[in-house]
């Protein structure tokens, strides 16, 4: 088993604000030099590599195993053996009759891999280290192909642990069950990522405590959610994952793990200067437009006048949008949608086409929803600009993001122009002066350093090799004295 070296949280957030500091002030400076509620995240963007699912080679050996590095590669195909030889007696592919079993059916391969290896001494360098997942976004993206940002989180997830060769046993959102599997295993589960609350009971049902001695320790539970800021751990800010970093000056502790962006790729990468003067509008649904949805551009009359102001400037200029009426006939009939004057609907699009549209684009718009999604980090890797309406107390400044009362962005509205063009919410003056800003400066594809391949397995693998249980104690000793360092409704006291 992997030794542990303990790490401080505090330095490598206090590292992550040195990084996005630095961020702003290259961008600033390249800006000068070239001067030219939380619910679910929802998302639109899906890139291909987002959703490519694993290949095998045709052959009899899986690609995955091909490719390992030589001594993995040797373990893993006398595994592969030895579950070869198993399969007519453990079927791969049994029937449920529709049931929804098959989580565990997944753990149950896993761990009978843990058992074959243990015994037969063929374990890879990471397999013994196991990994619950036990939030219900993790099972919809793995089993109903979810790929809201939590689906898009999880995927980057499970890439990288699988590419290390870590065990993943799926768990629903089923705490009895995390506990059952927890129970068999105890020394393997180095964490659980899941939700306090679940289908079948709650966290507090199977914690570890004084008269529950088998329980999971609450050292081992990582609270999951897709947005930054939510302290519901019983031990402490650190078992708070989030995947998007959001903004504040003040240094925060929960741990940050970002789902990765990918570089852009030609296709459908093409540079801004070749593309129509097309923007983008961000919105899956036609509803994102109207009262309820708490749109950005309360005057739906807004696209057409900015038209008839931005087309004399920009030849063919074009607002375009992709969504459709998810509403039920009834309620379409009630209150009829459309698509406002001067945007032109591309309807619902495979994936591709939607890709060819968004590359095709030469700004992205936010209207206020969805919040903190993926997809304008997948505009800036494209090299298009967004748009982010924001809206303001009254003690906000302009120049502070942090005193706003909102923005579509809370991560990304820390970049100035002429990456992300921040707009008070139904300021026509700024709306439009922000499109015809975004057009008069293509930028390059860019990437937030903290969004990359290489962050996000930096963070992954900080994580992995953190001393939780050891964190916890101190944190614990603490609040046995009266002296709480944590946040959080939900901190208390708890068993190691
Ligand atoms: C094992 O996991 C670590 C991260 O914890 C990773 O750096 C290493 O490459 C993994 N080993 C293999 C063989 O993949
Ligand atoms: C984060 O941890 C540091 C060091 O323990 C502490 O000084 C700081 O107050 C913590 N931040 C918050 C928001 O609690
Ligand atoms: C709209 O924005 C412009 C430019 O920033 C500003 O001068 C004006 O006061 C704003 N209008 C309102 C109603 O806030």
């Amino acid at each position: 088993m992997a030794g542990t070296i303990t790490i401080t949280i505090s330095r490598s957030i206090r590292n992550l604000f040195l990084l996005i500091f630095a961020t702003v002030l290259l961008i600033t400076f390249y800006r000068s030099a070239t001067s030219t509620s939380t619910s679910l995240s929802t998302s639109y963007l899906l890139p291909s590599s987002w959703q490519n699912p694993s290949t095998t080679s045709g052959g009899d050996i899986p690609e995955d195993i091909a490719n390992l590095i030589p001594a993995e590669r040797e373990l893993a195909l006398k595994q592969y053996e030895y579950a070869n030889n198993m399969q007519p007696y453990f079927p791969p592919n049994p029937h449920w009759g529709g049931g929804r079993e098959d989580y565990k059916f997944h753990s149950d391969v896993e761990l009978r891999k843990l058992a074959v290896c243990t015994a037969t001494n063929t374990c890879r360098e990471n397999q013994t280290n196991v990994i619950i997942l036990g939030y219900i976004h993790a099972h919809f993206h793995i089993y109903e192909g979810y790929m809201g940002g939590e689906g898009i989180w999880t995927h980057s997830l499970v890439d990288t642990l699988e590419k290390w060769g870590y065990t993943i046993l799926h768990a629903r959102d089923d705490w009895p069950y995390m506990h059952y599997l927890h129970n068999q295993i105890p020394d393997m589960v180095k964490a659980i990522i899941a939700w306090r609350t679940g289908q079948y009971g709650t966290f507090d049902d199977q914690v570890k405590t004084h008269g529950r001695g088998n329980g999971i320790p609450a050292w081992k539970f990582f609270v999951y959610n897709y947005f930054p800021d939510h302290y519901t751990s019983t031990v402490g800010d650190a078992w708070n994952i989030h995947s998007e970093f959001g903004y504040s000056k003040k240094p925060r502790n929960f741990t940050f793990i970002p789902y990765v962006v990918e570089p852009a790729t030609t296709p459908p990468y093409t540079p801004a200067i070749t593309r129509p003067y097309q923007v983008y509008i961000l919105a899956k649904y036609v509803r994102y437009f109207y009262p309820g949805a708490q749109p950005a551009w309360e005057d739906r009359g807004i696209f057409l006048r900015a038209k008839d102001i931005l087309e004399k400037e920009f030849p063919g200029f074009e607002f375009v949008v992709g969504c459709k009426d998810d509403r039920n006939a009834a309620q379409q009939k009630e209150i009829p949608m459309e698509v406002p004057a001067g945007v032109r609907n591309l309807g619902q699009m495979d994936r591709l086409e939607f890709e060819r549209q968004l590359a095709n684009s030469r700004a992205m718009l936010g209207i206020g929803w969805p919040t903190i999604s993926p997809s304008p980090h997948v505009a800036l890797s494209l090299g298009i600009p967004f748009i982010n309406p924001y809206s303001m107390n009254p003690g906000s400044k302009k120049d502070d993001p942090e005193s706003w009362a909102q923005s579509q962005h809370h991560t990304l509205k820390v970049l100035p122009p002429p990456h992300i063009y921040n707009v008070l919410r139904n300021n026509e003056t700024e709306f439009v002066d922000a499109i015809r800003q975004a057009l008069l400066h293509p930028i390059e594809p860019f990437i937030l350093p903290i969004m990359t391949r290489e962050y996000h397995e930096k963070q992954i693998s900080e994580w992995l090799h953190t001393d939780w249980r050891s964190k916890a104690e101190a944190i614990l000793e603490d609040r046995k004295k009266g002296i709480e360092t944590q946040n959080g409704k939900e901190v208390k006291l708890f068993e190691l």
